[in-house]
């Protein structure tokens, strides 16, 4: 058996939502100190509905991480806040077709990632960001 599934490859050899929004409404920055990857997160929020319109990421990473970043944003463009916060790393292995162990950590940083820009939204319109970054 391949070590990596179809969609992880095609995930990471063309990665979705790759850049920057140069006006977010959030911004999460996360990192891990083992492997060194980081990733960066860009969210676009509607005030009236509080639906994600865009989402963008940078990771300087593995090909795990990029696919992972690739699939996370995938899964929470077009949701609302609250449905996003309720994203997981395993919700975003299991819509790659798993990873290997030794690569759970990449989604891990996905999750954190994506958490980490709804943080920093809720921070700039003046909610507490404590509860969703768990
Ligand atoms: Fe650390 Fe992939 S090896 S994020």
């Amino acid at each position: 058996m391949a070590l990596y599934s179809d969609k992880v490859m095609d995930h990471f050899q063309h990665p979705r939502n790759v850049g920057k929004l140069p006006d977010a409404d959030g911004v999460g920055e996360v990192g891990n100190a083992k492997c060194g990857d980081i990733m960066r997160m860009y969210i676009q929020v509607d005030p009236e509905t509080q639906v994600i319109t865009d989402v963008k990421f940078n990771t300087f990473g593995c090909g795990s991480a990029i696919a992972t970043s690739s699939m996370a944003t995938e899964m929470v463009k077009g949701k609302t806040i609250e449905e996003a916060l309720k994203l997981t790393n395993k919700a975003v292995m299991e819509a790659l077709d798993g990873l290997p162990p030794v690569k759970v950590h990449c989604s891990v940083l996905a999750e954190q990632a994506i958490k980490a820009a709804l943080s920093d939204y809720y921070t700039r319109i003046g909610v507490d960001p404590l509860p969703i970054v768990g």
